[in-house]
């Protein structure tokens, strides 16, 4: 991986601590997990694009089919489903210590089944997969709003997560996307990165795998995640059986 000198956590999390491991992973370390998820690893993808013939939501369905074994890709489909972030309804949804309320606001606000549901995916999973495109050199309000509803609760803390993105020129919002996910505690996993050129090519996600070369940079760009979030794994002692 080409890694200077210091662990994981340290280099690539927000809030780690001298030791090299944050509150938040000492938090995970406890919480038991189920044979399953020791397994593989699972990684949850959202797409930025709401458009069906999405660019970014195609490379992310190629990228569920490319996936190497041992790493499961599901995507999160409600980012459309979600109402307007507003703080006020955070505080009525989340508890203080960013967990999600049992009962909370849900006959008044429709969108309670797709907050509650993108909270509790992106908690659940060992990484998260995103790609999104660029508007107006800068990332998409619907999907920024769907980061805004992460940041109400704890699911996004101390992250694995990397982004691909289906256009290289739009890097003004692949930058502000990596300050907003690292600023919510989230753990870039830069090696795993990835643009390719989908823009203007009307490619669906069969095409994509289809295309040798660009199923090759994906296929690497999914290993190397892989390995991120195993390193990761071992450090943060998220596994009884990976013990620091
Ligand atoms: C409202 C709007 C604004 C856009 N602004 C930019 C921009 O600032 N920079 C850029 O590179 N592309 C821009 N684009 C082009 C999109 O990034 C491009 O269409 C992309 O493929 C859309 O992703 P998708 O195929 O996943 O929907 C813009 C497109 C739209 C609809």
């Amino acid at each position: 991986m080409g890694r200077a000198g210091g662990s994981l956590a340290e280099r690539r999390c927000c809030h780690a601590s001298a030791e090299g491991m944050s509150e938040c992973s000492k938090r995970d370390a406890m919480e038991p997990m189920d044979g399953d998820r020791k397994a593989s690893v699972n990684v949850v993808a959202l797409s930025g694009s709401l458009r069906a013939n999405s660019s970014n939501t195609a490379l992310l369905v190629a990228s569920q089919r490319l996936a190497p074994p041992g790493l499961v890709i599901e995507r999160y489909h409600g980012i459309a489903d979600l109402p307007h972030f507003n703080p006020d309804l955070a505080s009525e949804l989340f508890a203080r210590d960013g967990s999600i309320r049992a009962e909370g606001w849900n006959e008044r606000h429709p969108g309670y089944a797709a907050v509650r549901e993108l909270n509790a995916r992106v908690r659940a999973a060992d990484g998260v997969l995103i790609a999104c495109p660029e508007y107006a050199r800068g990332v998409p309000g619907a999907f920024k709003n769907a980061l805004d509803w992460l940041v109400g609760g704890d699911g996004f803390v101390n992250k694995p997560f990397t982004l691909f993105n289906a256009s290289p020129r739009a890097s003004h919002a692949q930058d502000a996307l990596r300050v907003t996910l690292e600023t919510m505690s989230g753990c870039f996993a830069e090696e795993a990165a990835l643009a390719v050129p989908l823009l203007n090519r009307d490619l669906d996600a069969s095409d994509i795998v289809a295309d040798e070369a660009i199923a090759d940079r994906i296929r690497r760009a999914l290993v190397a995640f892989s390995g991120f979030i195993a390193e990761w794994r071992v450090e943060a002692g998220v596994y009884a059986d990976n013990p620091r």
